[in-house]
């Protein structure tokens, strides 16, 4: 049994189609753009923007922005020549096993849960937070200790809002990939709408002396203002466009892949940068940076400087919304990957235990929603938050390795898209993410270290004996 051994891509196709573990192909371009800005705009942008800019970019987050786009695009152009290539559930994690073999593979399925399954609970305990405070706008006083995990600042029994949401959007997950598009597809609207709103009302309100300076010099520390400053922030903000990947997630249920896909990725991370651009443009522009120092609610303040108040509550709700899609799409991405892993037998069947009637892998559903939900209510969510954004970055890591190794081993395989200028632009993109990598500091890399070693031991202690490719050269 080779650790090294990669699935054929043949082999990897035929096996995506037909059988009773299926999944259906309903998802167009429309909805895939869709998916990629419900997984984008959430905690990235309504919390973040402000922190970064008072830390360490200044209104120069808005080149902050840019960077970390860069960075992105650069992983996206990687994630969607594989998309059309392998159109199939697994993504990255199903690219490595064609690329750079099945220890490879698992290493990437393993380090997704991070982005998605750890990121999920991250986002669902800020739903949870905003959840009790719009019930307070609403006269509704949520005893704080049911709304709090026992390692919370506020220190609590468990979070209830947070089991409430996994929970709502795992059976909508369950009932249904076209369901659960469309629900999405509302709340896209709605957060839409509202940023838009926020960048139009608030253009009439900028001062613009708050722009001066742009870029503040930078303090004699590394990462406090200055262009160093400027390139922390863009670690720090990275996190606001998590999420456009998992688009490729969803490849097995695409119409059309081949078009679809980077339509999908690169659409909603192309609308995402130009609004999140705007976005800390105005918002830097109403308020000075150094306000922001501690807020919790950087929109809120910028709103209070407009005669528009009523912007407040109306913000609330699509953060509400907009959080409510992110955890969506990060579910959906995590059950997906988990679902390749378990049809190639790293993981045990009942991850790809296809619904009879709804088509959609439900315990794996089910299962993750215990998990991500009970991670939620009582785990020390601060400190695993970050893992999010490592993790991820990891993975687009890889997957600009697996182009470069891609077009060494299957130079003729049809790319119905080509990445630019390949190895240039994978390059880069390997760059960029490692050093977004590096600004997020020494912990978070032990702690991504720690979470591999504990995927080793069961990779060699279940996964290689049970690997559907290793059986079938026995
Ligand atoms: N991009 C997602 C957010 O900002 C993860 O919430």
């Amino acid at each position: 049994m080779g650790l090294t051994s990669v699935k054929p891509l043949s082999r990897i196709i035929a096996e995506s189609e037909g059988g009773a573990h299926t999944l259906r192909r309903s998802l167009g371009a429309l909805q895939l753009v869709a998916l990629g800005i419900g997984a984008i705009i959430g905690a990235g942008l309504f919390s973040l923007t402000g922190i970064a800019a008072a830390d360490h970019a200044g209104p120069a987050v808005v080149i902050s922005f840019v960077l970390a786009a860069i960075g992105c695009a650069l992983a996206g152009m990687c994630y969607s020549e594989f998309a059309t290539m392998i159109p199939i559930a697994g993504s990255a994690y199903t690219y490595a096993y064609a690329t750079m073999g099945e220890l490879m593979a698992w290493v990437i399925g393993w380090d997704l849960v991070l982005e998605y399954a750890v990121g999920a609970s991250t986002v669902a305990v800020s739903w949870s937070a905003y959840f009790v405070s719009l019930l307070k706008d609403f006269g509704i006083d949520f005893p704080q200790e049911l709304a709090n995990s026992p390692y919370a600042a506020t220190p609590g029994l468990v979070n209830l809002p947070a089991i409430l949401i996994v929970c709502v959007i795992s059976l909508l997950l369950i009932i249904g990939i076209q369901e659960s598009a469309r629900v999405n597809a509302v709340i896209v609207v709605i957060k839409v709408s509202v940023v838009v709103i926020f960048i139009l009302m608030g253009w009439g309100y900028i001062n613009q002396q708050n722009y001066t300076p742009f870029i503040p010099e930078n303090t004699g520390t590394f990462g406090e203002f200055g262009w160093s400053g400027v390139v922390r922030a863009a670690g720090v903000v990275f996190f606001a466009f998590i999420g456009f990947d998992a688009v490729s997630t969803a490849a097995q249920e695409a119409k059309n892949p081949q078009r679809t896909m980077p339509v999908g990725i690169i659409g909603s991370l192309l609308i995402c940068t130009l609004l999140y651009v705007l976005f800390a443009y105005v918002l830097t522009g109403i308020v000075n940076y150094k306000e922001f120092k501690g807020s919790a609610a950087p929109v809120a303040l910028a709103v209070d400087r407009t005669p528009y108040l009523w912007l407040n509550k109306a913000v609330k709700i699509a953060i509400l919304a907009g959080y409510t899609s992110v955890i969506l799409v990060m579910l959906l991405g995590q059950s997906r990957v988990f679902f390749s892993m378990s049809r190639d037998g790293l993981l045990p069947r009942l991850f790809s235990d296809i619904h009879p009637r709804f088509l959609t892998p439900w315990r794996s559903n089910l299962l993750f929603m215990v998990f991500v939900s009970l991670f939620a209510a009582f785990a020390p969510i601060n400190v695993v938050g970050e893992m999010t954004s490592i993790g991820t970055l990891f993975a687009f890591v890889l997957v600009c390795i697996g182009v470069i190794v891609m077009r060494k081993t299957h130079p003729d395989h049809p790319r119905p898209f080509r990445t630019p200028l390949v190895p240039v632009v994978p390059l880069l993109g390997i760059l960029a993410n490692f050093l977004l990598m590096f600004g997020l500091g020494w912990s978070n890399w032990l702690r991504l270290l720690i979470w591999l070693a504990i995927g080793l031991v069961i990779y060699f202690s279940y996964s290689r004996y049970h690997s559907k490719l290793a059986t079938a050269r026995e």
